[in-house]
């Protein structure tokens, strides 16, 4: 079964030993709890892919404790030291050209030539990964498809049994996945939206191409399929009203009324108390046994655009 542990000093001790011997370790970052596998590891990282029950051809983002780490297999430009000078360590994933000589595990970037990599700021992120010293694989610690982990409650939920131990620190900070930066082309563009946001990024390095995120394109970002972060019960989004049957993720001083169910993913409306609340309500309105999860309407701006993102992956059937 798999061991969970608190993250103290000891704990972290023992999680680097196990991702060193190519065991495979649920931690917290900031934004959701990682499944880590040694990223130069081949054995360890189609074991982390068998246990998510991932599709081979979605590549894994590497984790590294310090941005030099990361230039040892990827390949940096001048807009990509920008970025990580601004927002490392932090919840901002880059897509560089791979370094095929830094012997990242073929299977860890699906046999791309580019590779995904970030620096977390999570404390037992960053103590685990500087103990395990080289880059640590990470998708979110869920099973392929599914609703990420805020908690070590909700990985258990997921993957217990199919992984070696889980590193409890409490609920994670921002609650949704890194914004993902293709920075492999000329053409900088968002594959995946997150709390570092567009208008934060284009203050950094300019305009970026400003084609929709990668769902049309998935050659781009193999991915990022159209359905994805989804409770099993269905959603129906911009609600404005309720029926009782019915399970409602509201928002904002002025729930709709009606519902079987209600949880508030921010009573004061703000953004980023819903992005903490996001996944841990929708797998609690999951398991009431309503029709379907009806989600009022959110602001669109700034951190409303991954939020959005993520609310309509969650609604495509
Ligand atoms: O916040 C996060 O990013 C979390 C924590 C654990 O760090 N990790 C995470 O990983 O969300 P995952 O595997 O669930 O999502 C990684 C995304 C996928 O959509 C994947 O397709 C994309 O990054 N990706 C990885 N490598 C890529 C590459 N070389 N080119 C394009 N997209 C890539
Ligand atoms: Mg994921």
């Amino acid at each position: 079964m798999t061991e969970r542990l608190e993250a103290d000093a000891a704990g972290i001790a023992q999680a680097a030993a196990v991702l060193r011997k190519g065991g495979l370790v649920a931690f917290p970052t900031e934004t959701v709890y990682g499944l880590g596998a040694l990223a130069t590891d081949d054995a360890a990282i189609a074991r982390l892919f068998a246990a998510k029950g991932r599709p081979a051809h979605n590549p894994l983002i590497l984790h590294v404790a310090r941005p030099a780490l990361a230039h040892e297999f990827a390949a940096f430009d001048a807009r990509a030291e920008r970025l990580a000078a601004a927002f490392w360590p932090g919840p901002l994933t880059l897509v560089l050209p791979l370094r095929r000589e830094a012997g990242i595990a073929h299977a860890a970037t699906a046999g791309l030539d580019t590779v995904a990599v970030r620096v977390p700021r999570h404390p037992t992120a960053v103590e685990l990964l500087e103990a395990v010293g080289g880059p640590v694989a990470a998708p979110s610690a869920n099973r392929s498809g599914r609703v990420s982990p805020t908690t070590a409650a909700h990985v258990l939920a997921d993957v217990d049994g199919r992984i070696d131990l889980v590193l409890d620190a409490g609920p994670v900070e921002v609650g949704i996945e890194s914004t993902v930066l293709d920075l492999s082309r000329v053409d900088a563009r968002i594959l995946r939206p997150g709390s570092i946001t567009r208008a934060a990024i284009e203050a950094i390095i300019g305009p970026l191409d400003a084609g929709e995120t990668a769902a049309d394109e998935p050659l781009r970002s193999p991915g990022l399929l159209a359905r994805h972060y989804a409770p099993k019960t269905p959603l129906r989004l911009d609600a404005v009203s309720v029926a009782e049957d019915e399970a409602l993720l509201a928002f904002g001083p002025r729930p709709l009324e009606g519902a079987g169910w209600t949880l508030n993913l921010s009573p004061t409306g703000d953004l980023e108390e819903a992005a903490r609340n996001l996944y841990a309500m929708l797998r609690e309105l999951d398991a009431v046994g309503a029709r379907r999860i009806a989600v009022m309407r959110l602001p669109e701006g700034g951190l409303g655009e991954a939020l959005g993102d993520r609310l309509r992956r969650a609604a495509t059937a």
